[in-house]
């Protein structure tokens, strides 16, 4: 029912890289293997790296295979997939491999007869985006077939867009002189997971959550973004952008409108509009006052249980010993912030929200904790915690919440006892790229971010970095590799006489 009928052709620029081994490769490849991918079609990975076509196809098959764990490759199905993969080398900032790539795409036409609708995926670090889309546009090859028409072709940017405000404007101008809207998809992939999805689902199907999701019934939400990895092979992309710029200013806002937006009807604008509402509503933190609100941090070296379930520890080495990174480096790899909304729906509730690398594990969490029952006959033990309403994102996809309950027995005690949904175990999860990458086929723009609302999220984060600025240099490393983070993260909520859920 899902299959794509019309043919595409993919240009992945910085197909070598981490992301298109790790996500994209592995997500076109499983929409492959689902059927969903149409008859025909054209992936061209563009590289600086001198390989042929041949060395480039048995790089990303390795790559499927080191990354993608959930399943054991089928060599027929990969050798089928693999003979639409083709290679262009080039320099991004040189004219040559564009001009190459007009006549390899002339062929794909050719081929079949017919303008083929083009994406050209921005998988570089960012600040090659600028020199990339100036060539598309000086090549033409983003008027697509025959260069004349802007109806084939589509244009793919990854998060973060941009280092700043400023970036991000600059960003969006150039991206306005060559594309229209219609046909720019800015990905932030957390839009894109399954469980991410379900919360709206879960928030508006259901009649009994919708009348409290306010600042009546709810009393704070707390967002985790844990990683136990630390910055692996990408220390040049991470070193001057941190979690503040990787994690926080896409993802944990992401996560957040997830809960604070309330669209009135589930359309692609509407949707999109809610989300810029929300992010447009956060209390600006000025720069004076960022250390009341925010809490930066480095991991130094540590133990671990690399891995879920792993009981062998092993001793990590700290973020400045990572290699491509500065030895005296300050770039912080864990934000935690207390956000707080300016809308008469969430007035007065606080989002803490904390990401790092090399924490203690690998969990996405986003907790709903309610306010305690206005009578409360029976007792303030569970103060705070009663009902807590859980979205595991990941691992464990599911929704949680607890409620009191009498304990059995002939006493009246009372504890508090989950109820939970989770995705059937044999169920496998769609991965957010596959359906950001269907979506993008598709035209369907819902789960892309917008113009308003990117600029929004930087103008809040661009004020932390610039009170982070004035702080000076921070006392890092401040948390070992294996924890939960910097002692100060503890104190942001502690303060409020609230406490991390998941510690
Ligand atoms: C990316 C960040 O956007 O998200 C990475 O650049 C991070 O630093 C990754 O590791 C986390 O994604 P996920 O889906 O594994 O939680």
């Amino acid at each position: 029912m899902l299959r794509l009928t019309s043919p595409f052709v993919m240009v992945i620029f910085g197909a070598t890289g981490d992301l298109n081994q790790r996500k994209l490769l592995p997500a076109l490849f499983h929409l492959y293997k689902k059927n969903i991918l149409p008859p025909e079609f054209f992936i061209v990975g563009f590289s600086r790296r001198d390989y042929s076509e041949v060395v480039f196809k048995t790089f990303l098959k390795e790559a499927i295979v080191k990354y993608d764990d959930r399943h054991k490759l089928d060599e027929n199905q990969w050798e089928r997939f693999a003979r639409n993969i083709f290679y262009q080398q080039g320099d991004f900032d040189q004219i040559d491999g564009y001009d190459q790539c007009i006549a390899k795409l002339a062929e794909f036409d050719k081929k079949l007869n017919a303008c083929v609708p083009r994406y050209f995926y921005l998988a570089t670090p960012p600040d090659k985006y600028e020199i990339i889309l100036k060539f598309l546009h000086e090549t033409k090859l983003s008027e697509g077939c025959g260069q004349g028409s802007d109806k084939w072709t589509k244009v793919m940017v990854e998060k973060p867009f941009g280092r700043s405000l400023e970036d991000a404007k600059k960003l969006d101008m150039k991206l306005a002189t060559i594309f229209k809207e219609e046909q720019i998809y800015r990905l932030d992939h957390y839009l894109g997971k399954e469980t991410v999805q379900n919360i709206l689902a879960f928030r508006y199907g259901n009649t009994m959550f919708d009348p409290l999701w306010n600042r009546q019934f709810i009393d704070h939400v707390q967002i985790t973004i844990g990683e136990s990895l630390g910055v692996e092979t990408r220390g040049n992309f991470y070193e001057g952008v941190g979690a503040l710029r990787d994690m926080a200013q896409s993802h944990l806002l992401e996560l957040m409108t997830a809960i604070a937006m309330k669209p009135d009807k589930y359309s692609v604008e509407t949707l999109r509009d809610a989300r810029a509402q929300v992010v447009g509503s956060i209390v600006a933190i000025k720069p004076e006052e960022v250390t009341r609100y925010v809490v930066r941090g480095q991991y130094g070296r540590g133990i671990t249980n690399e891995g879920q379930g792993m009981t062998n520890q092993i001793e990590m080495r700290g973020y400045r010993e990572e290699s491509n990174v500065d030895p005296q480096s300050n770039t912080e790899t864990y934000v935690a912030l207390k956000v707080l909304l300016n809308h008469p729906r969430w007035d007065g509730v606080p989002f803490y929200l904390r990401t790092g690398k090399r924490l203690l594990k690998k969990v996405t969490e986003i907790a709903v904790v309610f306010k305690e029952p206005r009578l409360n006959l029976f007792g303030s033990h569970f103060r705070g915690k009663t009902n807590v309403l859980r979205f595991n994102i990941e691992p464990n996809e599911g929704i949680t919440l607890s409620v009191l309950a009498k304990k059995v027995g002939l006493i009246s005690e009372f504890e508090s006892m989950p109820m939970a949904f989770t995705y059937q175990k044999q169920t496998e999860l769609p991965q957010a790229y596959e359906r950001l990458l269907l979506d993008g086929m598709k035209g369907d723009q819902t789960l892309f971010t917008r113009t308003d609302e990117v600029e929004a999220s930087w103008k809040f984060i661009s004020k932390i970095s610039k009170g982070w600025q004035l702080q000076g240099v921070p006392d890092f490393p401040n948390y070992p590799a294996g924890s939960w983070g910097p002692e100060g993260a503890t104190q942001l909520i502690e303060k409020d006489g609230r406490e991390w859920l998941l510690k």
